[in-house]
């Protein structure tokens, strides 16, 4: 089998062409990273190779050592992942340390991994620890409506999260632990790497203020439907900002009606 034909492979192809055909990825805007599983590792190890030098993270992610991740490179379009993907993505492995990476496949050309690899792997990191492995997925996304929001709303977590959760009835279903937000900061860097760690403690979605979104998640399909469900809670909450505002809306209660029926633990910080 051809590396190209692997599920996982194939997954994030479809993902890549959905996200940009919902526009959340102009020009080089946005990247993912996926951790591989050990029977992927396994089955792309003939493809590989293991030769190339190893370049500083930026960040220390020791329970990563050793790992294999898929990403984006830098400066790459996500539109054009199904098009070349050796030319625009690679998969990359981490040192004994967690401080190094090297590319195994892929990012042909001298291209390099995504310039937000330290906010990747640094929230890769924290979700291994917080789900025991179960995470696999990190995706950023200049989301249209979210970015919009974040010049208008209050830069509070909190308030994000209730406002979006009213907009739609499942999204507390889909997204309990609500919304982290991270200031306006300059991207690409440790400096914003932490900050977006440090919320990925308690959230699965995080808010670049005035840049986008970055959201963790199981699997491929998982993490596009978590960015899409927020994004369209944002694009409704646009319309009816535009329209003059909430007239009427789900109250604390019905949240609480739904978290007991739906059986998810929504937190009484966002019921208020
Ligand atoms: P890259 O092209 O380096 O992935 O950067 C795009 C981006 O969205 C930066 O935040
Ligand atoms: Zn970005």
């Amino acid at each position: 089998m051809a590396l190209e034909d692997m599920k996982f492979i194939q997954n994030f192809k479809k993902i890549t062409e959905d996200a940009w055909l919902k526009g959340w990825h102009e020009r080089n805007g946005g990247n993912i990273t996926y951790r591989l599983t050990e029977e992927e590792v396994a089955g792309v190890k003939v493809f590989i190779n293991e030769d190339s030098a190893y370049t500083p993270i930026g960040v220390t992610v020791k329970n990563l050592a050793n790992e294999y991740f898929l990403v984006t490179g830098s400066g790459k379009f996500i539109r054009n992942m199904t098009v070349c993907l050796e030319e625009n993505a690679g998969i990359v492995k981490i040192d004994e340390k967690g401080e190094n990476y090297k590319i195994v496949w892929g990012l042909t050309n001298g291209a390099k991994p995504t310039s937000e690899l330290p906010s990747h792997l640094m929230s890769h990191s924290i979700k291994v620890e917080k789900t025991n492995g179960a995470h696999r997925v990190i995706m950023h996304s200049h989301t249209t409506n979210v970015i919009a929001l974040t010049f208008v709303l209050p830069l509070d977590g909190a308030v994000f999260t209730r406002e979006l959760w009213e907009m739609a009835t499942e999204c507390p279903v889909v997204f309990p632990s609500g919304i982290g937000i991270v200031p306006w900061m300059v991207p690409g860097g440790s400096a914003i790497a932490d900050a977006t760690g440090e919320l990925m403690k308690s959230h699965d979605v995080v808010i670049w203020a005035h840049h986008g979104m970055f959201c963790s998640g199981e699997t491929l399909d998982l993490t596009f439907g978590l960015m899409d469900t927020v994004e369209k809670s944002a694009e409704i909450l646009v319309k009816v900002l535009a329209m003059g505002g909430k007239k009427q809306t789900i109250t604390s209660q019905n949240f609480r009606d739904l978290a007991r029926d739906f059986n998810v633990s929504i937190s009484e910080d966002y019921l208020s």
